[in-house]
């Protein structure tokens, strides 16, 4: 595995797979990796000539500075880990290498993020209790995509409504990449993987599948209830351990992502939670579809 650390040693070492009409599959992340994100890279190797893995952890989406400061950073093991996946090229740029090669200083505020517009997308669960975030996602996502130029590029449906921002992007700025969803891995316990669970105290840990299991409860139960009893009696599951604090639980429909008002409003309806373990905060869907895992 090459290890890249500047934009032009990347593009300039993919050159010779790209004329020779290797394809080339793509996996950003921001590190601190598990098996959710070497699910992607396994099926991105599965696809491709070439994987390329990014690690970035992009300060232009954190909306809140403790958050990026306390963001867990493990790049030996990130390495390790990639190498044995068989990963091809993994690209570790600097912040200065992503927003300021320049020579001006960077600005996570002035960064431009404005160019980009989500509509709808923005203003719902994820967009509405982190302002700025997707903006920020978009504004890396697209200079990675740049840089790396790639056939396909994976993305995981644990962050689904990223997945819908993405989409979004490459359909707005006409990318030529193909975006491919990858199923939300998830520990024994229910608890979706995350690189935020590193963070959970073991006590945290344990309580925190109780989210997983009130999506579950939704998907197979919730339609003996009314839409909004239903959501009521799962946030009440996830608060009844006294240590987690729901921020939004909702139904909204997969596509427009927006808030549905009752059970036959969507054909393809999903829950969706925000949670705050402490000071950990953790997201997670599942889609209420019956044919679907
Ligand atoms: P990060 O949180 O590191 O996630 C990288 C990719 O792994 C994302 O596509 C995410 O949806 C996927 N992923 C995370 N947990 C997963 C799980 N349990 N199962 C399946 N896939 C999972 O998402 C980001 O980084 C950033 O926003 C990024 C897109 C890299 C832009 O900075």
């Amino acid at each position: 595995m090459k290890i890249c650390t500047l934009k032009e040693e990347l593009v300039q070492d993919l050159s010779p797979y790209r004329l020779k009409k290797r394809t080339i599959g793509f996996v950003p992340t921001m590190g601190a990796l598990h098996n959710g994100h070497l699910s992607l890279v396994k099926q991105s190797k599965s696809e491709n000539d070439l994987t390329v893995v990014s690690i970035f952890v992009n300060p232009t989406q954190f909306n809140n500075a403790e958050d990026l400061t306390n963001y867990p950073r493990t790049e030996d093991a990130d390495t390790q880990m990639l190498e044995k996946a068989g990963v091809d090229f993994l690209f570790m740029p600097s912040v200065t290498e992503m927003y300021a090669s320049d020579g001006k200083s960077f600005d996570a505020e002035k960064s431009g993020k404005e160019e980009f517009s989500f509509g709808e997308l923005e203003t719902v669960m994820e967009g509405k209790f982190r302002p700025g975030h997707f903006k920020g996602v978009a504004q890396i996502v697209k200079r990675l995509f740049e840089v790396v130029n790639p056939h396909k590029a994976y993305f995981g449906e644990k962050d689904f409504q990223q997945l819908a921002v993405i989409r979004q992007l490459v359909k707005d700025y006409h990318l030529d990449v193909d975006i491919i969803a990858c199923p939300t891995m998830r520990e024994s316990s229910g608890l979706a993987m995350s690189s935020r669970n590193l963070r959970l105290t073991d006590d945290q840990r344990k309580d925190a599948a109780v989210i997983s299991t009130a999506l579950h409860w939704l998907k197979y139960s919730g339609r003996r209830y009314s839409l909004e009893e239903a959501i009521k009696h799962a946030a009440t599951m996830i608060e009844s351990s006294g240590n987690l604090k729901v921020e939004y639980l909702e139904i909204a429909d997969s596509n427009s992502l927006q808030a549905i008002k009752n059970w036959s409003s969507s054909e393809d309806p999903r829950a969706f939670a925000a949670v705050q373990a402490g000071k950990v905060r953790l997201i997670d869907n599942v889609s209420l579809s019956p044919e679907e895992d």
